[in-house]
Parts: structure tokens; C-alpha cells; sequence
């Protein structure tokens, strides 16, 4: 080729390299809602001039509490601290309220210890409180998302943001990791519980409301005392890969991207959201820790987030040529802050070394620093008193309240049990079934009845929910509390066993109704994975159970605890009522208080719970959402019967959102 040849060459490859990264019409254009700040902005421009460059790398990078002692965040001058699931202070599960606080105090003062006139920059602290401060005994645990995208109610959304960030504040920390605002569309996918419906529009209502609750609204209380700081995660894509596989790659035209996979955020954004974590998956095989074009052009050009991103827990490692110890590809594709548990300090090497080296431009490096630290002065962290100075609730509201009182307060409680009501879904009513008159003779069957971690689900004391027992959760009730405290009161009897020893004997005289209580093992992420709906493929005594009361003639009443929509049509057929309680969380008294009727026999509250799945005829219907052609679910989105609407017919259909 001629010289003049290569350069039209050249022209034509970057023009066509713009105009591609130019066509983001798919993402539409919105404005950050807090007003760009001259004061605040040069504010930042003399914390940052006035930086080190090892400042600055300080600031970028997250480790874990188990990889960092004060000591550590005093020397590298970290920006920020996390609590994985199931890490707690000194690794005590049982850890007090002072524990958390005394250790939170301890990396901000180390923060903020330095005597060389350079600036002081709080430490912030993230934890997973996704259903509740489910990381701290004696926590309130709301029912995990699905169960609220049932309930479908965002001014209950509110208050449970609101209820989470108290207890998760009153342990000294400023940042939590919720919501998830996937939009799960392969029902075989461990987090599908986490997402809040497979209606986009649905999951952009709820997100933005919790966000609102948990932050406060802008411009109204953002960032009052015993608020916290939210994140939108995990953008984008996470509930789109293919098979279900978490941390997958989703295959979408971006237009699909952006219209389901994106809509949280946009709402997110916009309700002030100010951390937006990146999702492990990739899109269109590309990891999206290593996507400059969704990640700064989309997200931070034409979105108008002014406010961070965090790495998700070493997925940078997971970019082709990335380690969990030096990736410059996620950082200048725009990730502002690594979350590097274990290896942040090789990371803060080579992130130091590839800056000097030019790898990484140390405009980039400025970029993330000033985000990170315009969220920290936004917050009110950059001038907060030490965690255990902090104030927890307006003056007035907190006045008798001691800060560890705010774990599982009475009120959070209550909210959480009015939450656990709302969410229940029921699919099959008849014969009168329900509601079960509270002063008659109850069979109750199935170990998951009393068991508490069992209706938790993952993210529950430890990471996936398992090796646990009722005794981790002093602030909780079973199911079986509940029931047998409405039935003691109204003179009925209940009787527990297992679903082996149900009709076992001939002899015996029959309970008036039988209540089974069946579900999922608990799970987290990745280890939640299945192959298909089938539930309980290997044991199938709750159905022969529900067989043999069916055959004796006596009502039998199934609840359902589940993170999924699942195959059970078998199950439903032996019902004669069946009830979708989905992950209820510490409040198993909320089941009772829908299915059991008051002493005249009336329903003390009516299901108002409506699917925010579509529910599956068969077990390989993983992929079964609102708006597929064919759509040929055994139960749509949005179907939920009630007391006031016993029959499918009179089930309006939920066709939108709501
Ligand atoms: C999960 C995130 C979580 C993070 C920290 C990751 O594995 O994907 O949702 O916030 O761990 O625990
Ligand atoms: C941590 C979780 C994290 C996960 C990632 C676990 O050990 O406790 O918080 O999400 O690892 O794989």
C-alpha cells in the first residue's frame, strides 16, 4: 500500500471504530439526579491534588477483613473494606454489635491516622445485606427478593430499605451490596431468588424504591443518620446467561440487553444510586469487567453515573490475560475500584507499576479516585465521626433505641411479617381448604415446618445458607411457632411429624386438615446452579405423604418454600390447597397469619401475592417468561388467587408490571 492509501485506510478504520462506539442509542440518555456541585467538585480537585500516587492506588482497591488488619489500611491507605458472606469480626458468627463497631472504628481511625498534611480519607466499608443484615446475629432477615417482587408493593420496598440500612448501619458500616436488580430468565440460575421478578419493568419499580429507602431519597434525607449507601448490581447481563449459568455469558442484541437487562438501572440512577457493581458474566463472550463500551460510554457517558464501579470478588481475574493480582484491562475499560479479597496488595503493586509504566493513564486513575471520593463526600463520609460516634436515626425516632437494639427491633419484625404475608402466593384453593379454622385438629408435616435455615435460604449467616441451625438466628420464628401460637390461642391442636410417619398407623383418628411444609435446600451463587425444575428429584416422601391424606379423605394444605419457580404439578394435584411461600426470611409466623382464619372462621388477611415468575408446567421450562411466543406456562405471570377470588377465571391478570 502507498503511504496516502494507508492513511485513508487508518481514517476509515477509526471512523468506522467511532462510529460504532458512537451508535449507544439502545442506552438512553439521562442526567445524574444531584446537580453538578462547583463547591463539591473543587473540593475533590485539592483532596486530589494534594494525593500521592500510592494515595491514589490506596484508594482504588477493596480487601477482605479476614486479609486486612487496621494496620494494613493505615500503611496502603485502602479506600475500602468488605465482609464477605459469611465473614465475620474475629470469624465469630455470633459476633456483638460493639464487635462490628469496635473493628469498623479500627479501620477508620487507621484511615485516617496520618500526621503528614496530606488528607485524611475515610475508609468505607461494604457488606451483603440482601435480604436484612443477614451477615449479624440477631438481624432482621426479610424474605428474599422473589418473595418481594410477590408482594409487588414498592412502598414496602421502602421500608424495608429503610429497616436493612438501621441494622446494618448500627454495626458501623456506611455501604451495602444490594439490590440485585437481575432480571432472571432462566429459572435454573442459584441466584434466581435474588432478582426480584423476570419483568424488567417490575424490577426497576422495586429496585428503586428499595435503593430510596435504604440511601433516602435525594435532595430529601440522602444519607440521614442510620442510612446507607446502596449498589445497583451486577451490570448487566447477570440474569441472561445462557443455561443459567451463573457467571455466563448472556447472548443478546443489545436493544435486549438494554430493554430487560438494563432497566433497573436506568431507574436505579435515578432514584440516586451511587455504586454500580460490575457483573461476573460476560455479554456476547466478552467479560463485562473488560466492556469500555457498556461500562464508561453506556453506563457513565450517556447515563450520567457520576458515582463508581466496584469489581465484583475477583471477577477481574476472569478477563483473558487478567490475574486476580493485576488486570489494567478492567480498570481502563472503567472499573474505579478493584474488589480484590485476598490479593489486593500484589494488585496495588502492579496497579502502581502500570501506572507509571503508562499502562494505565493516570487520567484514568484520577477518574476512579475522584468518583470514589465524590461518593465518599456526597455521603457525608469524607466529614462522618468515627462508626461509633455516628448518629443512627433522626433525633426523635432513635431517642430510647441503644444501637444494638435496632437488630431485630420490634418494629423490623413486624415489617418483616407484614412482608412475608404479602408475598405469599396461592395457586390452588379448593374444597374450602383454606382458611384452616384455628380451632381444629392439625396434622403438620415436613422437618422444613420448624426449620429455620430453611426458610432463610442463602446469604443467611454464612454464604450459601448452609451448616446453620435455629439456634444462629435468635430474632427469627418457624413456621410452626407461628402456627402453633395462633392455634394454642384459639383452642385447636397441632401435631407435628415427619412426612414418613403421616397415616402410618390404621388406628389412629384423622386430623381435620394436614399442613405439608416441603422445599429447596438452601444456596448462594454458583453451588445453586441445577440442571433441571424437577424439585426434589431423589425424595419423594412429601408427595407420597400428601397421597395418603388425599386417599384418607383428609384436606391437605402444601406450602411451597422455594428460591425458584419448580416443576410441581404432581404436588399441586395431591393438594387441595397449595401455597408459594418462596424464602420468607425470619418471620415464619407471616404464614400462619395468612392461612389460618380467626375464631368466627374468617380469613384474618386475604393473599394478595401474585406470581412474579412465570411458573413452570414441566421440569426442563427453565426458560418460560412473560412475552415468549409460544408462552405456555402452567401458571402465568402475575396469576395469584384469594380468598376474595377463589377461581382461576376471576384472577385478573397481571399484564404489565403489576
Ligand atoms: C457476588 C456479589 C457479592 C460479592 C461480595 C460475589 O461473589 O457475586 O453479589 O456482592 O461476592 O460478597
Ligand atoms: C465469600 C462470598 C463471595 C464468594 C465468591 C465467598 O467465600 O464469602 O462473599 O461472594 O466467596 O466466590
Amino acid at each position: 500500500m502507498t503511504a496516502p492509501r494507508i492513511a485513508l485506510f487508518a481514517w476509515a478504520l477509526l471512523g468506522a471504530a467511532i462510529s460504532a462506539a458512537a451508535d449507544l442509542s439502545q442506552w438512553p440518555r439521562q442526567s445524574s439526579p444531584f446537580p453538578s456541585d462547583p463547591v463539591e467538585e473543587s473540593r475533590l480537585d485539592s483532596i486530589i491534588s494534594a494525593m500521592t500516587l500510592r494515595d491514589k492506588a490506596g484508594q482504588v482497591i477493596m480487601g477482605e477483613i479476614q486479609h486486612v488488619s487496621p494496620t494494613d489500611v493505615k500503611r496502603y491507605r485502602l479506600g475500602a473494606v468488605l465482609n464477605g458472606g459469611g465473614s465475620f469480626p474475629g470469624k465469630e458468627r455470633h459476633a456483638a454489635v460493639s464487635q462490628w463497631l469496635a473493628l469498623a472504628d479500627a479501620y477508620h481511625d487507621a484511615s485516617v491516622d496520618r500526621d503528614d498534611g496530606r488528607p485524611r480519607i475515610p475508609v468505607i466499608w461494604g457488606t451483603d445485606a440482601v435480604h436484612g443484615a443477614n451477615n449479624v446475629f440477631g438481624a432482621t432477615l426479610f424474605p428474599h427478593n422473589i418473595g418481594l417482587g410477590a408482594a409487588a408493593n414498592p412502598e414496602l420496598l421502602r421500608l424495608i430499605g429503610a429497616a436493612t440500612a438501621r441494622e446494618v448501619a448500627a454495626t458501623g458500616i456506611y455501604w451495602n451490596f444490594a439490590p440485585t436488580l437481575a432480571v432472571p430468565r432462566n429459572d435454573r440460575w442459584g441466584r434466581t431468588y435474588e432478582g426480584y421478578s423476570e419483568h424488567p419493568a417490575l424490577v426497576a419499580e422495586l429496585g428503586a424504591a428499595l435503593i430510596e429507602g435504604m440511601q433516602g431519597a435525594v435532595g430529601r434525607d440522602f444519607m440521614a443518620p442510620g442510612k446507607v449507601l446502596a449498589t445497583a448490581k451486577h451490570f448487566v447481563g447477570d440474569g441472561g446467561t445462557a443455561g443459567g449459568v451463573d457467571q455466563g455469558n448472556t447472548e443478546a442484541s443489545e436493544e435486549e440487553l438494554s430493554r430487560i437487562h438494563g432497566a433497573g438501572y436506568r431507574a436505579a440512577l435515578r432514584s440516586g444510586a451511587q455504586t454500580v457493581m460490575v457483573s461476573f458474566s460476560s455479554w456476547n463472550g466478552l467479560k463485562m469487567h473488560a466492556n469500555p463500551r457498556l461500562l464508561q460510554e453506556a453506563l457513565k457517558g450517556r447515563m450520567g453515573f457520576d458515582g463508581f464501579l466496584i469489581g465484583d470478588w475477583d471477577a477481574h481475574s476472569q478477563v483473558p490475560g487478567c490475574t486476580a493480582s493485576s488486570c489494567p484491562e478492567a480498570f481502563n475499560a472503567g472499573v474505579d475500584m478493584f474488589m480484590a479479597p485476598k490479593d489486593w496488595k500484589a494488585l496495588r503493586r502492579n496497579l502502581l507499576r502500570q501506572v507509571r509504566s503508562g499502562e494505565i493513564p493516570a487520567e484514568r486513575l484520577d477518574d476512579a479516585v475522584r468518583r470514589i471520593l465524590r461518593v465518599k463526600l456526597r455521603a457525608g463520609l469524607l466529614d462522618a465521626p468515627r462508626p461509633s460516634e455516628r448518629p443512627l436515626a433522626p433525633p426523635g425516632e432513635a431517642a430510647a433505641v441503644h444501637r444494638s437494639d435496632w437488630l431485630g427491633h420490634t418494629q423490623h419484625r413486624a415489617l418483616a411479617r407484614r412482608a412475608v404475608r404479602e408475598s405469599l402466593v396461592l395457586l390452588k384453593n379448593e374444597r374450602g381448604a383454606l382458611p384452616v379454622a384455628p380451632n381444629a385438629k392439625i396434622l403438620v408435616a415436613g422437618a422444613a415446618v420448624a426449620n429455620i435455615p430453611g426458610q432463610l435460604g442463602g446469604w443467611s449467616m454464612t454464604w450459601q445458607g448452609d451448616d446453620t441451625e435455629n439456634a444462629d438466628f435468635p430474632n427469627a420464628a418457624s413456621i410452626l411457632d407461628g402456627l402453633r401460637a395462633a392455634v394454642s390461642e384459639a383452642g385447636g391442636t397441632v401435631e407435628f411429624r415427619r412426612f414418613s410417619e403421616v397415616l402410618r398407623d390404621p388406628a389412629e383418628s384423622l386430623p381435620d386438615v394436614a399442613l405439608l411444609v416441603f422445599g429447596e435446600k438452601p444456596y448462594a451463587e454458583y453451588e445453586g446452579d441445577v440442571e433441571t425444575l424437577e424439585f426434589s428429584p431423589r425424595d419423594k416422601s412429601h408427595l407420597k405423604a400428601a397421597r395418603r391424606l388425599q386417599a384418607a379423605g383428609v384436606p391437605v394444605v402444601s406450602v411451597l418454600l422455594t428460591g425458584r419457580p419448580l416443576a410441581v404439578l404432581g404436588e399441586i394435584e395431591a393438594s387441595d390447597a397449595f401455597v408459594v411461600a418462596w424464602l420468607p426470611g425470619s418471620e415464619g409466623a407471616g404464614v400462619a397469619d395468612v392461612l389460618l382464619a380467626d375464631a368466627q372462621g374468617e380469613p384474618r388477611f386475604d393473599f394478595t401475592g401474585r406470581l412474579p415468575f412465570s411458573w413452570p408446567a414441566r421440569p426442563d421450562q427453565a426458560v418460560n417468561n412473560v412475552g415468549d411466543d409460544p408462552y405456555q406456562p402452567a401458571f402465568r405471570f402475575g396469576f395469584g388467587l384469594s380468598y376474595e377470588r377463589p377461581r382461576p377465571g376471576n384472577s385478573p391478570a397481571r399484564s404489565g408490571a403489576r
